[in-house]
């Protein structure tokens, strides 16, 4: 419930991606906020106020007359208590007014009356020319300069057969926005990089050795540092996860590769790195005699000999460059928590060391940590992986010089 208690004024404007405002709330009333439709008249040309206001469970507002407010002031009294306001689609025209002030009804003048602390989100959604015309960037260059939050847009294609940006977010990429929207940037302006899920060590090309990391907690520290206004690279081997929004994904297979991704992450020309998380349950062997073909069964019953080699720790190698990133490594034991943890933070040379009991969290939703460093080690008990994810940023964040 990542928006318990949260006042959203969901504005709507004239877009075919009207139609993803209807999952939009669903998704933010889901998430526990309380959302407040306000529609423009070309909105209601795409979706009727009857659709969210059976989805939002709230009357919906179109119209700066509108009597049912006791001192008929909507424009007033609709973000008077708000938590956020998010316009979502919203249309090239509407930038405009927002661009210049202009107040000729409800939903514009709404944006302009609103307290100063009250942020305003707006979802852009619009052709590819439209979104390209230098009428249209000079207004968001505007917008972005008053301190109005641009979400997306996306390129792909357009519902007019075109291809390019001014796609709307979907929902859920939306509500991940609209989230994060309420984190503090506890990362602005840092860049962080982590690896994340299991490795998969071919033994030949249909067969292989992997774990039973599900990426869930690496995915969730990746999210919760973009949240935290990070700028994020997650390397990750194979899960059925969606990338966080906003996050750079790089998809790797094995050990190796994941190590090479990595220093050459750090090693690129406009590569500070200012913190690494190592979240990935590296395979700590290979199969050195992997086969180019699918192994046959033996006729006399006897199976292939499959010889190990190690593969490079890739955390210790991190740790070990002359200026390393801030490096956070995770341990996932099975028992003895609190000693190996300390053990293996001075084995690995790092000075955050996230201790969990791997078989108790692989796979979950909620998951509990140790965190051991140089002071000693602080239990960040039970709760969910994403909860338990910004704590950890906010930890790493507090150890930043
Ligand atoms: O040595 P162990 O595998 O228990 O250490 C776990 C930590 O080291 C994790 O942060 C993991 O991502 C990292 N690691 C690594 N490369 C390896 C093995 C582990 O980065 N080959």
């Amino acid at each position: 419930m990542d928006l318990a208690g949260k006042n959203i004024v969901l504005g709507l404007t004239g877009g075919i991606a009207c139609y993803k405002a209807a999952e939009f709330t669903r998704a933010m009333i889901k998430a526990g906020a309380s959302v407040q439709v306000v529609m423009t008249s070309a909105a209601m040309h795409f979706i009727t106020p009857v659709t969210m206001q059976g989805l939002s469970g709230k009357p919906v507002f179109t119209d700066q007359w509108d009597a049912r407010i006791g001192n008929n002031m909507p424009h007033i009294d609709l973000t008077r208590d708000a938590d956020v306001i998010v316009i979502a689609p919203c249309s090239a025209d509407f930038i405009s007014k927002l661009a210049h002030g202009a107040c000729d009804d409800l939903l514009s003048t709404l944006c302009v009356a609103r307290p100063a602390t009250v942020p305003l989100l707006v979802a852009p959604a619009m052709n590819v020319e439209m979104w390209q015309n230098p009428a249209t960037q000079r207004n968001l260059a505007q917008l972005l300069a008053d301190d109005i939050q641009l979400l997306g847009p996306d390129a792909g294609e357009q519902a007019c057969g075109e291809v390019g940006m001014g796609r709307m977010l979907e929902a859920n990429q939306l509500l991940e926005e609209v989230i994060a929207s309420f984190q503090p940037k506890l990362l602005k302006g840092k860049r962080l990089l982590l690896t994340a899920g299991p490795t998969f060590e071919p033994i030949d090309p249909v067969r292989g050795i992997t774990n039973l990391s599900s990426g869930k907690m690496g995915y969730a520290v990746a999210r919760a540092a973009y949240e935290a206004g990070a700028e994020v690279t997650l390397v990750s081997g194979p899960t059925a996860l969606a990338a966080p929004y906003g996050v750079r994904r790089i998809g790797v297979q094995t050990a190796q590769q994941m190590h090479d991704i990595v220093m050459a992450q750090l090693a690129g020309a406009d590569s500070r790195t200012d913190v690494f998380v190592a979240v990935a349950a590296v395979a700590d062997w290979r199969v050195a005699n992997a086969s180019a073909q699918k192994l046959k069964k033996n006729a006399d019953g006897s199976a292939p000999e499959l010889v190990f080699e190690q593969n490079p720790d890739i955390l210790a190698t991190v740790a070990a460059l002359p200026k390393p990133p801030y490096c956070v490594g995770f341990a996932a034991e099975s028992e003895n928590l609190l000693q190996y943890g300390e053990v293996k933070r001075i084995r690995k040379n790092v000075p955050l060391l996230v201790g969990n009991i791997g078989h108790d969290t692989f796979g979950k939703d909620d998951n509990q940590l140790v965190l051991f460093d140089a002071d000693g080690h602080t239990s960040l008990p039970r709760a969910g992986k994403q909860q338990l994810a910004r704590q950890l940023i906010a930890a790493i964040a507090s150890r930043l010089t």
